[in-house]
């Protein structure tokens, strides 16, 4: 059985410590350790589809959220200037890292996450997620931060390249239409 409510607490304690990622990455590691339980668990509580329908918790500290793409589903190039933990459960999800130093974001690294892996994300990330199997994926994530409100958060135009403020459904809008070019 997975406690989510636990699971927050146990969160919020690790943000008193030195180093709150590497305690939460343990504490992800837990939880997908049972993917059918986390499932479960998150089954009982998410109200709908969208983002924030899936946030367990969302604050000015800790965001807590269950992440689950359809099949194709690709996000645009974004970031998040707060410290992520990733913990897939269910299908893959494929993670390209990106720089921002020539102004377009210029791909420096890539990471194909599988059921059971953990991806730590620090605040200075560029990435953006893809969907590569004809099924659905689900992760656990955990942000240190406000995920909605964080200031200075970006995320680039995938039609102009182009940089611009982070804002929660144009990233839908995006999303929306890379995965139908898909
Ligand atoms: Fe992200």
């Amino acid at each position: 059985m997975v406690d989510l409510d636990k699971f927050v607490a146990d969160c919020r304690e690790a943000l008193k410590t030195r180093d709150p990622a590497s305690v939460v990455e343990k504490l992800v590691q837990d939880v997908i350790a049972d993917p059918a339980a986390l499932d479960a668990a998150f089954a009982a509580r998410i109200t709908g589809t969208s983002l924030q329908d899936r946030m367990i918790c969302n604050d000015e500290e800790l965001t807590v959220a269950q992440i689950a793409a359809p099949p194709g589903l690709r996000s645009p190039v974004h970031n998040h200037c707060m410290w992520a933990v990733i913990g897939v459960y269910d299908g893959q999800e494929h993670n390209r890292f990106f720089s921002d130093a020539g102004g377009e974001p210029e791909q420096i690294g890539e990471q194909l996450l599988k059921v059971g892996d953990i991806c730590r994300l620090t605040a200075d990330t560029i990435h953006a997620i893809h969907n590569p199997l004809p099924t659905r994926s689900a992760a656990i994530h955990v942000y240190g931060g406000n995920l909605v409100t964080r200031e200075g958060r970006s995320v680039w135009n995938p039609h102009s390249n182009e940089r611009e403020d982070y804002e929660i459904n144009q990233l839908s809008r995006y999303t929306k239409e890379l995965s139908e070019l898909a």
